[in-house]
């Protein structure tokens, strides 16, 4: 099997996640780290917080083999790596990410892509120019075992026709979580609109395609500076269908995360909360359906192993996603922020 390496730039919450990721995946090597702060170059990542998943961050990674630099413009000049992963906060992707397509690297990129409609221009021009290089952004939900499985059944046409959905991601504050605290910087996170609920508004693009206008109602200030923390979003796609995303960070610390949804079909009900992943069928069944590969447990086990077989097998991704349903995602979010903060029905404008 043809080894796949990948060069990482962030080592924190998402990108020590996905080195202990790539770790786990046949075929594939870490060959490279950028991080600013020397410490978790080291491998020691005990700092390191997140909201879900993740692993357990007082046991040092290892670095062995590992070439490490405080610059990742430098790892970007020199790694031989097949994939750059680009994992620091999201104004920073934009810089990391033009370097790499134009060092003829493929990308990973998370999630959100970046942090304005300026920079996705900028990353629109350059993905769609770099002819032979793939490029995949984090959106993980698309590749969540219960997610993908709900779309899979609902395009399947079993449960029939959806009649209204609700999807829902309810987090801890994540105040003091992250490097220099960027999540509670407005300008750099764009509260939890833009850096949480974007996931939902992704999904929601994802199985139902592009939303034609969105009226939203925000909280903004409550844990970060001055960022929506809390945002609620009807999608209107004109054909009588009610599909509402709700996201936000405010709760306290002792509150468990919550990501659910309800999807009201003509058949069933399909639904994903506490009391686990099941489908209600109107005549009194109750399913759980099979979600798929348990070796790979997450979105981002998922969507990792994907990308990095495609880059094995030189073939271009599609299973989840293509360039272009990235950018309308971000549109569509940019639309909510927009809506929530002129109090107004908001037309998306897709490019
Ligand atoms: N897909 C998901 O479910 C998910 C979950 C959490 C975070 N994210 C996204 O992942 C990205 C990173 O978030 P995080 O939670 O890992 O943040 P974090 O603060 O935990 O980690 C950021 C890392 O980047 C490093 N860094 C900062 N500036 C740098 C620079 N110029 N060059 C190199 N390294 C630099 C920091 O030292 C830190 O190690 C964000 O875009 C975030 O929105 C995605």
């Amino acid at each position: 099997m043809k080894e796949v390496k990948a060069a990482l730039i962030g080592l924190g919450f998402m990108g020590s996640t996905h080195f202990r990721i790539y770790n786990e995946l046949a075929g594939v090597r870490v060959a490279a780290v950028a991080d600013i702060d020397p410490v978790k170059l080291t491998g020691d990542i005990s700092k390191v917080i997140g909201n879900i998943g993740g692993g357990d961050n007082s046991v040092p990674l290892d670095m062995t083999g590992i070439a490490t630099y405080e610059n990742a413009f430098e790892m970007i000049a020199e790694t031989d790596a097949d994939i750059i992963d680009i994992c620091v906060p999201t104004p920073l992707h934009t810089q990391y990410l033009l370097a790499a397509l134009k060092a003829g690297k493929h990308v990973f990129c998370e999630k959100p892509l970046c942090r304005n409609l300026e920079q996705l221009a900028e990353i629109r021009e350059a993905v769609k120019a770099a002819d032979g290089l793939f490029f995949n952004a984090g959106m993980c939900v698309r590749a969540w075992p219960e997610y993908d499985t709900a779309v899979k059944l609902i395009k399947s046409g079993a449960v029939g026709e959806v009649k209204s959905a609700l999807f829902r991601r309810l987090s801890p504050s994540v105040d003091g979580n992250a490097w220099n605290n960027w999540f509670m910087k407005e300008e750099m996170a764009g509260g939890a609109a833009l850096d949480l609920h974007l996931h939902d508004t992704d999904f929601v693009c994802h199985l139902f395609g592009r939303p034609h206008a969105v009226s939203s109602f925000g909280v903004r200030g409550v844990v970060s500076d001055k960022g929506i923390d809390h945002i609620m979003t009807a999608y209107d796609y004109g054909d009588g269908k009610l599909i509402t995303a709700e996201g936000g960070w405010c709760a306290p610390n002792n509150v468990p995360f919550e990501m659910s949804f309800q999807i009201i079909c003509e058949k069933a009900a399909v639904k994903l909360d506490a009391a686990g992943f099941h489908v209600y069928w109107n005549d009194g069944k109750i399913e759980t359906p099979d979600t798929g590969d348990a070796a790979l447990p997450t979105g981002w086990h998922r969507e990792l192993e994907y990308f990095t077989a495609c880059v094995r097998d030189n073939v271009t991704p599609d299973r989840w996603q293509n360039p272009d349903s990235i950018f309308d995602s971000l549109t569509v979010v940019m639309a909510e922020i927009e809506s929530a903060t002129e109090k107004k029905t908001v037309e998306v404008k897709y490019v």
